[in-house]
């Protein structure tokens, strides 16, 4: 039986290995798939245990994406724009590629699941950091019409457009400024104010009734965010969970060369991860 993981930490309410579980039962794959939790200071013996016990192939969760950028043998093209992996497949000669599955996930969901066209949608992204940048460089190569990038640090806004390099298309702007700077198709939410639930200061006059607002993170972390997205009414209010399923088939594809379905996974957590708080 082949192995496979998952590092991070923490990492004991990763949903990764039921969904390499169903992707495995679903396509009569035998695999294992475990979760490794990992302090950043033990990541690197950690992987070397998991390759010599067999290890074929991993992803790598918060905060050891970039560190596992750093410990590729080779990264591809889309992992070295983001300066960041989360999926590691083991070579011939023992070392590590590494790719960043995280923004073709991302595209995914919004295109297949939630039927998005991309052409000329005009984007508002929210956050600098490393979830940001994955979602800025994916939505670009999506073909976005225009990138608006906040964050509450101004400066990291502006360095993420600055590495972009395409300033027709991708900007910083600064968040005190956004109740003047129209209306956007899509907003993504890509800080994690949620996980240490603070909000968001957001006007409501960003979105429209056609807007789609999706946030990165998924269960009780985007509540918040989603709770505004539909206090301003827009048309669609959505969580990361299909993003979480589309990255974890997109690395599927990469160990085993076979695309699962994603739809009953999807449906299957769904159920469990409403989309509204529960009490
Ligand atoms: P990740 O890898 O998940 O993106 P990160 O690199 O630490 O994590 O980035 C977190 C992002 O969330 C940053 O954009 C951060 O803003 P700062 O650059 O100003 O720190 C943003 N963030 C976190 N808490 C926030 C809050 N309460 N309000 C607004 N932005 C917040």
């Amino acid at each position: 039986m082949s192995k496979y993981a998952v590092f991070g930490h923490p990492i004991a309410h990763s949903l990764s290995p039921r969904i390499h579980a169903m992707f495995g039962a679903q396509t009569g794959i035998s695999l294992s798939y475990v979760a490794i939790d990992s302090p950043p200071a033990e990541f690197r013996a950690s992987l070397a245990a998991f390759a010599a016990e067999g290890g074929r192939g991993a992803n790598i969760t918060l905060p050891l994406k970039q560190d596992a950028f750093k410990l590729s043998a080779h990264v591809s093209d889309f992992a070295r724009r983001v300066g960041a992996v989360n999926t590691f497949s083991r070579r011939a000669d023992a070392g590590w590629n590494g790719d960043n599955t995280d923004g073709p996930g991302l595209i995914r969901d919004l295109t297949s699941r939630h039927a998005l066209d991309m052409r000329s949608r005009r984007s508002l992204l929210l956050g600098a950091g490393g979830a940001a940048r994955a979602a800025a460089h994916a939505l670009l190569d999506a073909g976005i019409g225009e990138l608006v990038i906040v964050n509450r640090t101004p400066e990291r806004a502006d360095a993420l457009a600055d590495s972009i390099g395409n300033p027709e298309r991708a900007h910083a702007r600064y968040w005190k400024d956004l109740r003047a700077c129209g209306s956007f198709d899509l907003v993504v939410n890509a800080t994690s104010s949620g996980i240490t639930r603070e909000n968001l200061d957001l006007p409501f006059n960003i979105v429209t009734s056609r807007a789609l607002c999706y946030d990165l993170s998924y269960g009780a972390a985007a509540f918040g965010f989603l709770a505004w997205a539909r206090a301003a009414h827009a048309g669609k209010a959505l969580d990361g969970l299909g993003m979480l399923i589309e990255q974890a088939a997109e690395s599927f594809q990469l160990w085993h060369g076979m695309r699962p379905e994603t739809d009953p996974v999807y449906a299957a957590l769904r159920d469990e991860l409403p989309l509204r708080a529960t009490d």
